[in-house]
């Protein structure tokens, strides 16, 4: 798994053999710096993209293995043990369907060459697990839901698991057959963008640098108006909607302001934007990266007061490893020829069988 934050490549080794699932053993692959950088220019529009596409996607294929050879190396696990590798691959562009485009002109386009994966590694690898939600209408995301409500959901317990990534999605479990799902607007995107242009930083440690400023109420009114968050469900969204240049050009039609304000403002509107999300939920989980800022938790806590707000740990996966796992599970559901998506969360005209498969 590699998200929109393409921080790194997540890669976790579960059982779920018979009703059970658990987490065996997990490792975090870094890209390199022209990998990376090579990923960031493929999310936005540029020259000689089928070039840059064809060389990213076998490089990045080739970084798959290597995650998973030092997965199994680490946890001692032979791959002749393994069913097969479940690779979401890197989304470097993300066209659902909303009000502005149909479902004929909609595409998600993930790369990470499975066929690499599988040729390399001599498991076999399932992929593409998208395009055929998109290809039923849907939105081909969240896709997670289903693996959230198979892993935490209990019977009477309004629960909502909040994935805090590049982007931020929630899915709502009652116990029952059904769910609500979809992303709530940007996670740690911006929050990333604005340090790593004003500090050099990758990212806010613990919200640190936000906690030092406050928010803006001019500048968070404009970000939450930001037509993606009055959308009715099913949405989803990526780096085309919110990104540095879309929160620049904000910006600069308002006065001059302070960079740690402008970071507290941005932490309060994924806040926002989340708990509006879940209010209804008894007890909040988080996942993802997200979860460690501290500020960012502390601001959902008081927002959601009195309601429980922990991490995903507090059920058994630790925050940083849900969304690779949710994969490996959608693998089997490939496998075993069962539904990845839920149609009333993407939309898509019904259940679907999602990916493709690459034999061993
Ligand atoms: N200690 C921390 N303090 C603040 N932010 C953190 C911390 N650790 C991680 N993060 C944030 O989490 C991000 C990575 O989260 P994650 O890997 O879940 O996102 P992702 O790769 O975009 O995943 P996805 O899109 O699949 O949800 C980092 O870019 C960073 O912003
Ligand atoms: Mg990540």
């Amino acid at each position: 798994m590699s998200g929109t934050s393409i921080d790194s490549v997540d890669a976790a080794l579960v059982d779920c053999s018979a009703g059970k699932f658990q987490l065996l053993s997990v490792h975090s692959e870094a890209f390199s710096a022209p990998l990376q950088r090579g990923i960031i220019e493929l999310c936005s529009a540029g020259p000689n993209e089928i070039e840059r596409m064809g060389l990213v996607d076998r490089q990045l294929g080739i970084l798959f293995v290597s995650a998973v050879e030092r997965l199994l190396a680490a946890a001692g696990v032979q791959r002749e043990a393994v069913t097969a590798i479940g690779s979401h691959g890197q989304t470097i562009r993300h066209r659902p369907p909303d009000s502005t485009r149909t479902a004929i002109d909609s595409f998600s386009c993930q790369i990470g060459d499975p066929n690499t994966i599988a040729e390399n590694t001599g498991i076999t690898t399932v992929a593409d697990f998208r395009r055929r939600d998109i290809a039923a209408g849907g939105q081909g995301a969240p896709l997670v839901p289903l693996f959230h409500r198979a892993s935490f959901a209990e019977a009477g317990v309004k629960r909502a698991i909040v994935n805090i990534g590049g982007m931020a999605n929630v899915s709502t479990l009652d116990g029952s057959e059904s769910m609500t799902g979809y992303d709530t607007g940007p996670g740690n995107i911006l929050l990333d963008g604005w340090i790593g242009l004003h500090r050099q930083l990758k990212c806010d440690i613990d919200g640190a640098w936000a906690a030092q400023g406050r928010p803006i109420a001019a500048v968070l009114e404009r970000l939450l108006a930001h037509p993606f968050f009055a959308l009715p469900p099913p949405k989803s969204t990526g780096r085309e909607d919110f990104n540095l240049h879309w929160l620049q050009e904000l910006l600069a039609q308002l006065p001059q302001q302070a960079p740690a304000d402008v970071q507290a403002s941005l932490l309060e509107l994924t806040a926002r934007s989340i708990s509006a999300a879940v209010i209804d939920a008894d007890e909040v989980y988080i996942c993802g990266g997200g979860a460690h800022n501290k500020h960012l938790v502390q601001r959902l806590q008081a927002l959601l007061h009195p309601r429980r707000v922990d991490s995903t740990g507090a059920l058994g996966i630790g925050p940083d490893w849900v969304e690779a796992s949710a994969f490996a599970w959608l693998a089997q559901q490939c496998l075993q020829g069962r539904p990845g998506n839920d149609a009333g969360v993407t939309g898509a005209a019904g259940p679907r069988v999602l990916g493709a498969i690459y034999h061993a």
